[in-house]
């Protein structure tokens, strides 16, 4: 049985490239594995949050992944700052990180572009952090998004840098993208990637988007003039994009649906992405409300805390006995 962890950020509403290239994923495991899946409220407060949006995000986001069929009788599910484990292994990982290799991490790189003079110092020790979310647990492997490779090729030299200093106290975590869906492109501007933090609303599609909201953001989606429906991430990359999230969902290859939709033009095809999508998330949205207020979801986040815990605070002493940092 492997050890499966995973994170996401309550820094807004979620995106399908959340749900494509992360969410889905997480249900593959578990079945057959340990898995832990965790809101990272102290990730979201890198950049300045709305102390009520952050609330209500993190209790949002903990009804979607329940949503999406998690069964919190099969995963732990719990918030970041409910085991403070995490800060503190975070702490200890941002000893062994060079400042050099931190400037590195392109995520840094693009939103410290963005806040002028006053770039939070969290912002750059931010992937020791996430490297602490995942060694606490002995994790094997993480499902994540391509946007994660670079923070998850520096966790893994993290561990083994501690391990190689201080004795074997890590597990070596692996990777996990998706097959299809890894990196799900914004519907307006196809050469970046979909983001729960985008200014223009038409650019993503939220998971919790009603049906007609979802019909009009496809049917506005930048596509190119050819009108055909052929793959291309170079030279057509918006209805490559639309073609990558058809794929994902129904499985199949390009050649199928280009076959599919040989001599049909952009209007079918999108008015047909738009309905897969609506009777995906249809499902997902009847759950979500009827989660949302209940307690069960506290009592969910509650034990989920102490589960996590207790495998969390094992590995910390481990690390304080490695590095002297205990007294008794
Ligand atoms: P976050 O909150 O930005 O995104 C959550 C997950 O969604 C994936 N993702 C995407 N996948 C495909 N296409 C997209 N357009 C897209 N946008 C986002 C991300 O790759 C991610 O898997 N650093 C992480 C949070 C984190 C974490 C961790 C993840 C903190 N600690 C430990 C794994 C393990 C992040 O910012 O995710």
């Amino acid at each position: 049985m492997a050890v499966i962890f995973s994170g996401i950020q309550p820094s807004g509403e979620l995106t399908l490239g959340n749900y494509l290239g992360a969410l889905r994923n997480f249900l593959d495991y578990q079945d057959s594995d340990e898995c832990y899946y965790c809101i990272v409220n102290q990730h979201a407060i890198t950049v300045p949050q709305d102390p009520k949006e952050l609330f209500t995000n993190t209790r949002r986001l903990a009804a979607l992944y329940l949503a999406v069929g998690l069964d919190p009788k099969k995963v732990t599910l719990f918030v970041q700052s409910e085991v403070p484990e995490h800060a503190r292994l975070g702490w200890v990982m941002t000893t062994i990180s060079y400042v050099g290799e931190l400037e590195r991490m392109t995520q840094y790189k693009d939103k410290s572009q963005k806040r002028g003079d006053s770039i939070p110092a969290g912002l750059l020790t931010y992937p020791p952090l996430m490297a602490a979310d995942i060694l606490l647990y002995q994790t094997n492997y993480v499902p994540v998004g391509e946007d994660q490779k670079q923070h998850m090729e520096l966790t893994r030299d993290l561990a083994q840098r501690f391990n190689r200093v201080y004795g074997e106290v890590f597990t070596i975590p692996e990777i996990k993208m998706g097959v299809g869906g890894a990196r799900v492109m914004s519907l307006q501007e196809p050469t970046k990637k979909m983001s729960k933090s985008d200014d223009n609303q038409m650019a993503t599609i939220r998971l919790l988007d009603d049906e007609a909201t979802i019909v009009k953001k496809i049917k506005r989606a930048q596509t190119d003039s050819d009108n055909s429906v052929h793959f291309d991430k170079e030279n057509k990359p918006g209805i490559s994009n639309l073609m990558g999230i058809y794929a994902a969902i129904t499985k199949e290859s390009y050649d199928t649906i280009e076959q599919r939709y040989a001599g049909q033009g952009y209007g079918t095809f999108k008015k047909d992405v738009a309905e897969l999508l609506v009777d995906t998330l249809k499902p997902i949205h009847e759950r979500y409300n009827e989660l949302i207020d209940s307690p069960e979801l506290d009592r969910i986040l509650d034990e989920g805390a102490l589960k996590a815990r207790e495998t969390a605070s094992k590995t910390y002493r481990e690390v304080e006995l490695a590095m002297g940092l205990h007294r008794k």
